[in-house]
């Protein structure tokens, strides 16, 4: 028996394994117009052929809560009822796969309105569809990045209000799992550090007040979404800054418990993001020890991610308890049916679709 191919229950949710897909952009919708944001060919066959292959939770890329909040224009979003409609042809699908659909929902803040990475990823201007960027701070992300504006205490209770408005829709859209972005350094991250959180009222300053922000969404999102479906977090567990102010490890930990206590189910444990000058000793499974600090000191359900790409590694990280489940980027874009591959090693079963029996 495989323990990454056993089912995991959140909530009143059964996921069939625990081999799920880090949420990851595409930068592939309009930028603008009727369709912009809107899902179309390239996120469905995207996004099916990683369900057909027998991932256990597909969470779909970083979806916008406002049009500023796209990291690119070319960003799905959320904030408008054409853009859900769009998603339900994706859930449907996954459901009819056995796949749990779920969606991440974020805002960009000061990393909004850059270009596509593989165009360079630069910041733009209007002249290509580009915005000013908005920020808990006017401290720009890097050398050549504008100065945000910085947000009044009435805008960010406007974006905590369209996180919720968000929310809703990916349920109406027949989602069963929403994921808020905390992590890589976007707007609920550039809140929860000091490194680029230099304010002075309620939302800046001491961990309560950096950390309210983060707090007021979970809130707002927990009030819509149902009480039978689990809400996730992202977040960075470090800022990798060493001796300047960041965000550490330890108030991860910290967080994750007060994020345990405003009803998050599981939280998803990824680094960094927030400073580009940050040295990440990348490597093999280098985020999993932040995922099983969490889960060991708090006792919160963690999803593991970063370079996990073998079904050994994978199991053995469930097996020791380390995270409940992991979360593959990369690895997934390689080989969409990694979780087929890993079960025949491993001798867990998944979801072949009847389609593709004579390959079994
Ligand atoms: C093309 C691409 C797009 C990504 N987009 C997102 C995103 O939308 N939201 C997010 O939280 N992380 C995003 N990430 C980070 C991944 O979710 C994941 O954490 C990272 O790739 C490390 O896992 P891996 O080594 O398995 O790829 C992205 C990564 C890649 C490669």
């Amino acid at each position: 028996m495989s323990a990454l191919f056993e089912p995991r229950t959140l909530r009143s949710l059964t996921v069939p394994n625990r081999v799920w897909m880090a949420p990851m952009c595409q930068y592939s919708a309009e930028a603008t117009g009727p369709n912009a944001g809107v899902a179309h060919d390239w996120h469905f066959a995207h996004y099916a052929a990683r369900a057909a292959g027998g991932t256990g939770l597909i969470l779909l890329e970083a979806t916008a809560v406002a049009p500023e909040g796209r990291i690119s224009p070319y960003d799905l979003g959320i904030w408008n009822d054409t853009q859900a409609e769009a998603l339900r042809r994706i859930s449907d699908f996954l459901k009819s796969q056995g796949t749990v659909p779920g969606i991440q929902i974020g805002h960009a803040g000061r990393k909004a309105s850059t270009d596509r990475p593989w165009r360079g990823g630069a910041p733009v201007g209007a002249d290509e569809h580009g915005w000013q960027p908005v920020a808990p701070s006017p401290v720009p992300f890097a050398d050549g990045h504008p100065v945000p504006d910085e947000l009044t205490v009435e805008q960010i209770r406007e974006i905590v209000g369209l996180f919720a408005a968000a929310a809703r829709r990916a349920l109406a859209a027949g989602f069963e799992v929403v994921e808020i972005h905390g992590a890589h350094g976007y707007l609920i991250g550039q809140f929860l550090s000091p490194h680029s959180n230099h304010r002075t009222d309620a939302y800046g300053g001491s961990f309560d007040n950096r950390t309210r922000f983060a707090l007021e969404v979970v809130d707002a999102v927990r009030e819509v979404w149902p009480e039978e479906l689990p809400l996730f977090f992202r977040i960075s567990a470090t800022d990798w800054l060493e001796d300047r102010a960041g965000w550490t490890a330890d108030d991860t930990v910290r967080l994750a418990a007060l994020l345990q206590e405003h009803g998050v189910d599981l939280l998803d444990v990824s680094s960094g993001g927030n400073a580009p000058d940050a040295r990440i000793p990348v490597g093999p499974g280098y985020q999993v020890p932040f995922a099983a600090r969490v889960k060991e000191e708090t006792g919160l359900p963690v999803a593991a991610v970063g370079l996990i790409t073998e079904a050994r590694q994978a199991e053995k990280i469930v097996t020791n308890g380390e995270a409940d489940a992991v979360l593959l980027g990369r690895e997934l874009l390689r080989n969409p049916s990694w979780a087929r591959h890993a079960a025949r090693e491993l001798g867990g079963a998944v979801h072949v679709p009847d389609q593709y029996h004579r390959s079994v």
